[in-house]
């Protein structure tokens, strides 16, 4: 078992619970940024609150409101980032209230977060969610004048030109096609030179292991039978209505961070990005400013207890203050006595 805690400012407030590799913090991540030590993050992942921009981004000036507001938090995760670290942010399209054209705003956010943050793109990536429904319905259920919007775009920032990454980490599966041609290359591949006058014939035909991915990533979102959602169920707690599905951070964790490295998601909500670096050995913090929604999360890290047990930390966790930590990766028996006070190393 990892016991590598987070090593972090003695700034940052108790969190509300803790496992084995990380924290989840009730607060404005603005401020939780700001405690935390320059350089010792490895990779931010995050996806903003689409509700405040479905009130605010109508508009000229409500537009620039919400990107001068995404940025100032982007000022904070270039700070906290080490020179080899990511930022990347997951934003759904909008349209402007009332007429079929489209919010600029993602490129908005883009262009500042690189223009005056001082961000850089290292690639754009773009989220395909076929599972995604209609909408709006009147252009495009009733009015039938515009496609269903299915994609999101995935800005991948680095704080220098030379993040680390490792496309090895993510190898997507080799196609039936590509399987029986690395059976045997010579029987289904001449090489000869490309129209292009590139010659392919270097390397083709050697199994690596898988593809290189492309920046489309085809993630439907479609959870419904996860832990979290069952352990939702028991407590009777609606699960977050925001989430996006983990293969979505899992993707880049993989690709951008090694075992151990720290990762942060600043709009944690049901804490997704952590129960995936829980998963894979990565250090990880949730930041998150509704108390519903971190308590709701530390349900994805119940999945050992009992039912019983479940409800009881549950509630447990509701009736605190927000203050004082619980060790989910603990055996069961060890909520009864909670570790209290201690976190970050
Ligand atoms: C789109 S949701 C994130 C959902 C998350 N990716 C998941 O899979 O559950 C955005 C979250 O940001 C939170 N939020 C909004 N402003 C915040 C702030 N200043 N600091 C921390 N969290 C904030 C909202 O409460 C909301 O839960």
């Amino acid at each position: 078992m990892i016991r590598n805690r987070p090593s972090l400012s003695d700034k940052l407030p108790t969190p509300v619970y803790r496992t084995n590799l990380g924290a989840a913090h009730l607060g404005n991540s603005l401020e939780l940024l700001a405690a935390m030590p320059t350089e010792s993050v490895d990779l931010v992942v995050t996806s903003p609150p689409f509700a405040l921009l479905r009130q605010k981004i109508y508009g000229n000036k409500d537009q620039t409101e919400y990107v001068d507001w995404l940025c100032e938090f982007g000022v904070q995760v270039r700070r906290v980032l080490k020179e080899s670290g990511s930022f990347v942010l997951d934003l759904g399209g909008a349209y402007q209230r009332g007429v079929p054209v489209r919010s600029l705003y993602q490129y908005r956010v883009l262009l500042k977060m690189c223009d005056e943050v001082g961000m850089f793109l290292a690639e754009e990536f773009f989220w395909h969610n076929p599972a995604k429904l209609p909408s709006p319905i009147e252009w495009v259920n009733k009015r039938k004048i515009r496609a269903k919007d299915s994609v999101n775009t995935v800005w991948w920032f680095s704080k220098s030109e030379w993040p680390k990454a490792n496309v090895r980490n993510v190898l997507a599966p080799y196609s039936e096609r590509m399987k029986t041609l690395l059976k045997n290359p010579a029987a289904f591949y001449k090489p000869k030179d490309r129209p292009s006058g590139h010659d392919i014939s270097k390397g083709f035909g050697t199994d690596n292991g898988g593809a290189i991915p492309s920046n489309l990533l085809q993630i439907p979102n479609t959870e419904s039978n996860s832990a979290y959602l069952r352990n939702c169920k028991l407590v009777a707690l609606p699960g977050h209505p925001a989430r996006f599905p983990a293969a979505l951070p899992e993707f880049f964790i993989k690709f951008l961070t090694d075992v151990g490295d720290l990762v942060v998601d600043i709009f944690a909500g049901s804490n997704t990005t952590g129960r995936v670096c829980e998963n894979h050995g990565r250090r990880w913090l949730a930041m998150e400013l509704d108390p519903d929604y971190v308590v709701g999360s530390a349900l994805r890290f119940m999945e050992h207890l009992p039912e019983a047990k479940v409800r009881e930390t549950f509630e447990k966790l509701r009736t605190r203050t927000g203050r004082v930590p619980t060790d989910l990766s603990a055996p069961a028996t060890l909520f009864d006595a909670p570790r209290v006070g201690v976190v970050g190393g």
